[in-house]
């Protein structure tokens, strides 16, 4: 049997595909291998959305043309974003490829041409407009966790974002799929679900009846029952809704956690980045998610040195953390991407500067999640083991809390996807440390 190996870059949908890919070939007859000197067909998986991700990938495919220099029946290809946007220029750069292959229903398309990339380079990057094939197998990693893809794609072309371009335009998938595949992974044993899409709380404008991202998530809670953990990433802050307040606040299995990227804190660049809200109506969504779940955490995404960013701007992306009072944040320096309308502002922000901005607001970032974590010190939480968390000590159990936040804990042997009763006795930034009190 051929053997495959696929690495990962990038976020979640990524990882998503990355299952769909080893899914598809799984059918085709490749088994999994760790090893790229074993392989057959070594697939990368790319990310396009800042210039590091890209060079990264690029840096891995120099090491595998030495690999295949050596054994020249090993077949290698690109996916992913990076393989969507790039298209025919890839075999042009490195004509040692022998496939090239973009998102959505291309993936399906993988096994077909491989059989027709024999000493030509296969590419397949139209414009994804296709939806979740139902019938594209899915390998998971987990046994316990699993992504479920409820919408391809956006329309919302942010100034700085490829994601618009490499994963075409928003398409919700129908419910009555959503469900059946999680009551799939249910019986299949799986205890949490998090549900995947650009901006999952747009989900279902453009269904016919439309259908809410609030609706939604009532008929995955009706159908799973107690016991299961429903997660979903990620929102963008101008559709959330009451009714997805309420939702939230409502439904057991949904968890008491939201991923709502701010980007910056001062309404001037929040305008020039095209994001659709203001400083002010963000903290107002906040309120309002707030209020109807008090227990909520928060994370976010901010972008430090966007063009035309000044030290005034950059001090309110600040002052908003802080008001806020985020779990924890994704922060990047802002990279100029072709084609995008931030790539070619005139004010580009200087390197030194953008770094610079980046790590006032890590450090201003592991204050805040210390103290939203010291919080929760001489509480008691529930939690889900999870091996994929455990620490070097065997004795340090590990998972996490409803509102994600990572929990290692004494007190012996769990199952793996089991829920717990858990004392927190110490915090860091990073994660909570405690002692197993139940099991539930
Ligand atoms: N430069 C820096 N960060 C970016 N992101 C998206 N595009 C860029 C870019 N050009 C960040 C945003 C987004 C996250 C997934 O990546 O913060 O929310
Ligand atoms: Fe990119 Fe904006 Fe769409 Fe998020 S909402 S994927 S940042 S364009």
């Amino acid at each position: 049997m051929p053997k495959l190996k696929v690495v990962t870059f990038g976020c979640q949908a990524n990882e998503l595909d990355s299952a769909r890919i080893t899914g598809t070939l799984a059918k085709a007859g490749y088994t999994l291998t760790e090893d790229e000197a074993e392989a057959d067909l070594v697939i990368l998986n790319g990310c396009s959305i800042r210039e590091k991700a890209e060079q990264k990938l690029y840096s891995r495919l120099g090491t595998l043309q030495a690999l295949k220099a050596k054994n020249p029946r090993l077949q290698l290809g690109v996916a992913g974003c990076l393989a969507q946007r790039e298209g025919e220029a890839l075999p042009r750069r490195f004509p040692y490829l022998d496939l090239v292959v973009g998102n959505g229903e291309h993936i399906a398309e993988i096994p077909q041409l491989l059989t027709i990339s024999r000493g030509r380079p296969s590419v397949a990057t139209s414009e994804p407009i296709g939806l979740f094939p139902e019938d594209v197998e899915i390998q998971r990693d987990s046994r316990i966790r699993a992504w479920v893809g409820i919408m391809e794609g956006c329309d919302n072309f942010c100034a700085f974002c490829v994601v618009p371009f490499t994963r075409g335009r928003e398409r919700s998938r129908h419910p009555d799929d959503i469900l059946r595949e999680v009551m799939h992974l249910r019986e299949a044993g799986y205890k949490e679900i998090t549900l995947l899409g650009q901006t999952v709380n747009s989900y279902g404008r453009k269904l016919d009846p439309p259908v809410s991202f609030a609706e939604l998530l009532r008929r995955i809670d009706a159908a799973v029952g107690p016991g299961m953990r429903v997660r979903f990433t990620t929102s963008h802050p101008r559709d959330i809704t009451p009714e997805l307040a309420e939702a939230m606040a409502r439904l057991d299995s949904v968890c008491e956690h939201i991923h709502l990227p701010v980007q910056a804190g001062s309404t001037r660049t929040l305008t020039r980045m095209e994001r659709n809200y203001t400083r002010q109506e963000y903290l107002e969504k906040v309120s309002l998610l707030r209020s109807a779940v008090p227990e909520l955490t928060i994370t976010t995404d901010i972008i430090a040195g966007f063009p035309g960013e000044t030290e005034a701007d950059f001090a309110e992306t600040l002052s908003l953390m802080e008001q806020v009072g985020f779990d924890a944040c994704f922060a990047f320096k802002f990279s100029a991407r072709r084609g995008t309308p931030a790539a070619d502002l005139p004010d580009q922000v200087p390197e030194p500067d953008k770094s610079e901005r980046l790590s006032r607001v890590f450090g201003l970032q592991a204050r805040l999640s210390l103290e939203r974590n010291r919080w929760l010190v001489g509480r008691t939480v529930e939690v889900m083991a999870d091996h994929d968390l455990q620490k070097r000590d065997p004795r340090l159990g590990s998972g996490r809390t409803r509102q994600n936040k990572i929990v290692h804990f004494w007190g012996g042997e769990v199952q793996e996807g089991s829920l717990l009763t858990v004392q927190i006795t110490e915090a860091t930034s990073h994660h909570l440390k405690g002692l197993l009190i139940a099991r539930l």
